[in-house]
């Protein structure tokens, strides 16, 4: 067993972390104020290989593992995980699933230009009354010989504002339940297609979240995804990596918000010396730090198993549980260190613990990823 990270992985993180400090720390509040993430930094994390870091290099991407692709989203998520949504989304959901379950036709027409940032990717599972249940989709995509027509409604869709591909779930045989479920790529602009307006959130506010509407939208038969009735595995596969993303994101919020915790009780002093020295911070920030290390062991060992090969349904829904609990239980505490401090934007914590919240929610509820965890340990 070997803890260490290669030098090339040293290298990766670094990386990201000049590029965070560099290109996201400047402006982060006023991204999240005003809701808005700049397609020039998409464009900049494009070109850095973000957008496509497993994607093999003859489809334009950077080839990494997936211990490199939870580095670049620890160290991301440090500062805005706003921007680390999209690359996830985009890397493990659109690219993945494209790269291991299209066709060839179909990985030469989109996979390309998705992993280098060309184009941007959205995943379309969720609707208003399939969330958690994610087999009872309503949205219907009827066989009309030579294409589907697609109608219905998603909602909570990630990048949805400005993406050009959308890989959509729909259902095409209601009498064969979660069998007549398929997966479509949809590209954006198609008539009938309609981008509802952005939602205004709690955190990661940054990101643009859609609800979308399908009406009689044209979708040719060739942009089905795999064989007739794939479409519920081929989403339950793909989440099974995307949930290694979210819980780096989980693990990169909670480090940044313990870092920033860490340098202000080293700075702030009351009762004539820093406040680190008081025993009730000092185990704060002990029982933080362990936190944290726990969850990134998680978070490693699961990209660790999808790098060797192994299955990593049951180890993917074992860190984003944990990665995301430490990451909104350890974000409240680093805004109890900075005192009032923490309460105001500038400190940048009270971000951090907002953003904290969604990744206990998407890619599955903190309950979804009990369910996936206890039939594991149950039927082996
Ligand atoms: N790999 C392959 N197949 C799988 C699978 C996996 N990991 N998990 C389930 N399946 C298969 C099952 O084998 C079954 O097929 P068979 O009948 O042929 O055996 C089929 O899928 C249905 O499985 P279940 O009976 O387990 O289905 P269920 O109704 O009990 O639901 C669930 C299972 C795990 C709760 C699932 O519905 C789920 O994951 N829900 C959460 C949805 C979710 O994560 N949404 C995220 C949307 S994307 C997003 O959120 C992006 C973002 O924010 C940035
Ligand atoms: P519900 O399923 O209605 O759940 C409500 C509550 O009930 C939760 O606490 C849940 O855990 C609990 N619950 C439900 N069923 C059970 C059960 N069987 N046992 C125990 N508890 C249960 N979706 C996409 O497809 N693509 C995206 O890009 C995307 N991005 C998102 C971005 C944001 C900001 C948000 C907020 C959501 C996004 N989602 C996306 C949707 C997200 O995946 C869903 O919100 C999530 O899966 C939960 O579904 P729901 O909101 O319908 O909650």
């Amino acid at each position: 067993m070997n803890f260490s990270l290669t030098e090339e992985h040293i290298m990766i993180r670094d990386a990201a972390r000049d590029f965070a400090q560099n290109e996201l720390l400047p402006g982060v509040i006023e991204r999240d104020n005003k809701q808005e993430f700049p397609d020039e930094l998409v464009k900049k994390m494009g070109a850095l290989g973000f957008l496509g870091i497993m994607v093999d290099p003859k489809y334009g991407g950077s080839g990494m593992d997936a211990i490199s692709y939870v580095l670049i989203m620890e160290e991301l998520s440090k500062i805005d995980a706003s921007a680390s949504v999209i690359v996830s989304v985009n890397n493990s959901l659109v690219c993945y699933g494209l790269e291991y379950y299209a066709n060839q036709e179909q990985k030469d027409k989109y996979l390309t230009k998705l992993a280098t940032g060309e184009f941007l990717g959205a995943f379309c599972l969720s609707e208003p009354e399939a969330g958690s249940d994610a087999t009872s989709q309503q949205t219907t995509a009827i066989d009309k010989g030579d294409h589907y027509v697609l109608n219905g409604t998603k909602n909570w869709i990630t990048s949805g504002g400005r993406a050009d591909v959308y890989l959509v779930i729909a259902q095409t045989d209601r009498d064969k339940g979660h069998h007549g479920i398929n997966a479509f790529i949809v590209d954006k602009g198609l008539e009938g297609f309609h981008v509802g307006p952005k939602e205004d959130k709690l955190g990661i506010r940054g990101s643009d979240t859609h609800t979308l509407q399908f009406n009689d939208v044209k979708v040719p038969k060739e942009n089905r995804i795999g064989v007739d009735g794939f479409g519920f595995k081929f989403a339950m596969k793909t989440l099974s990596g995307g949930r290694i993303g979210i819980a780096a994101q989980a693990l990169g919020i909670a480090s940044g918000a313990y870092e920033l915790a860490l340098k202000y009780s080293k700075e702030r002093k009351s009762f004539g010396t820093e406040i680190c020295n008081h025993q009730a911070i000092a185990f704060k920030l002990a029982d933080m730090y362990t936190e944290i290390e726990a969850a990134r062991l998680l978070v490693m060992k699961a990209a660790w198993d999808k790098d060797q090969g192994n299955n990593y349904d049951m180890s993917s829904a074992m860190a984003k549980l944990y990665a995301s609990k430490v990451a909104m239980e350890q974000t409240v505490e680093a805004v109890q260190i900075h005192g009032g401090n923490g309460f105001v934007k500038d400190y940048h914590v009270e971000r951090l613990m907002r953003d904290a919240k969604i990744t206990q929610i998407y890619e599955g509820t903190s309950e979804i990823q009990k369910i996936v965890i206890s039939r594991g340990v149950i039927n082996g």
